[in-house]
C-alpha cells in the first residue's frame, strides 16, 4: 500500500492522535527554521542569543533579536497545514498538538489542545521572581521591560539552551503520546532533547509513528514517512467530514 493511503487509513482508525511539530511546521508561513538552509543557527550562534548567560551578559542584544523574531512571526499567517490540524479537531478527532515552536501559529489556526514544550515568544517573564504575562505587542520597547512586582528584567518566556522544559508541559506531552494510537512527527530534525524522545516513546507505547518532512530525518523511529511539505500533506490526510472519531 502506498504510504499516503496507509497513513490515511491509520488516521481514520485512530481514537487519539498526537502531533509533534518543529520549526518546519512554520516554514511555509515564512518563519525561518533553525538548522536547514536559511536556518537561524546558520547565521546566529545560540550561545550568544538563546541562553540565560547570554541574557545576563547582554540583555539588550538578546531582547532585540527576540523583537526581530516577534515581528517576523506577527507578520506570518497559519498555512493550510496548521488549518488542517485545527479542522481535524472541529470534525471531532481527539488531536493534541505538542509543539517545539514558540510562535503560537497552531493556536491562531484554531487548535485548542496545544502544549508548548519550548514556551512562547509572546510570554514575558521575570528573571528574578514568578511574575509573567502574555504580551502580543509586536513592537516591544528597545530594552527589556522591568518587572512591575520586583524591578527585575523581563525576558522572553521561551526555553533556552541549558534550561529545563516546563515540567507540566513535558508530563502532559508524554501522557498524550503514550495514550495515542497515532503520532505524527512534523518538521523537526529530532536533534533537540528531550522533545526528540517522544517519537521513540510513542513507538514503545504502541502508537503508529509517522514522519512528515521534505527532508526526512533518517531516524528509524517511524512506521511510515511522508516526504514533502506539511502544508501540502496535512490537508490530504484530513478525514472526510463526519468520518473522524
Ligand atoms: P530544525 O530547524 O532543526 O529542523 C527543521 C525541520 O523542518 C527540518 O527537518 C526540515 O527538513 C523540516 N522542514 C522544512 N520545511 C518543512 C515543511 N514545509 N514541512 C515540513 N517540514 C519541513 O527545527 P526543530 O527540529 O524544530 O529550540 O528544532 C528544535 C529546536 O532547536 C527548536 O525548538 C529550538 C532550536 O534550537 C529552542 O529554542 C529551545
Amino acid at each position: 500500500m502506498e504510504a499516503m493511503e496507509q497513513v490515511r487509513e491509520w488516521v481514520g482508525m485512530a481514537g487519539r492522535i498526537t502531533v509533534l511539530t518543529g520549526a518546519g511546521m512554520s516554514a511555509e508561513s515564512g518563519v525561518p527554521t533553525f538548522r536547514g538552509p536559511g536556518g537561524l543557527w546558520r547565521t546566529f550562534r545560540p550561545e550568544d542569543l538563546a541562553t540565560p548567560e547570554a541574557f545576563g551578559r547582554d540583555p539588550k542584544l538578546v531582547w532585540e533579536w527576540y523583537n526581530w523574531r516577534r515581528g517576523l512571526i506577527a507578520a506570518a499567517q497559519p498555512h493550510l497545514g496548521h488549518l488542517a490540524l485545527a479542522e481535524w479537531e472541529q470534525l471531532g478527532a481527539r488531536v493534541t498538538v505538542v509543539t517545539q515552536n514558540v510562535d503560537g501559529l497552531h493556536q491562531r489556526a484554531g487548535s485548542t489542545h496545544v502544549i508548548e514544550l519550548h514556551g512562547s515568544i509572546w510570554k514575558l517573564r521575570c528573571v528574578a521572581c514568578r511574575y509573567q504575562r502574555m504580551d502580543y505587542t509586536e513592537e516591544l520597547t528597545p530594552l527589556p521591560p522591568v518587572c512591575p512586582d520586583c524591578g527585575g528584567l523581563l525576558r522572553p518566556g521561551v526555553v533556552w539552551f541549558g534550561e529545563n522544559l516546563p515540567p507540566m508541559a513535558w508530563e502532559a506531552s508524554m501522557e498524550a503520546v503514550e495514550e495515542s494510537d497515532l503520532l505524527l512527527v512534523i518538521g523537526t530534525t529530532g536533534t533537540v532533547y528531550p522533545a526528540a524522545q517522544l517519537a521513540p516513546l510513542g513507538r514503545q507505547a504502541g502508537a503508529r509513528v509517522v514522519e512528515i518532512n521534505p527532508v526526512p530525518s533518517g531516524l528509524d523511529a517511524f512506521d511510515a514517512v511522508l516526504e514533502g511539505p506539511c502544508g501540502e500533506i496535512l490537508p490530504q490526510l484530513l478525514p472526510a467530514s463526519g468520518a473522524a472519531n
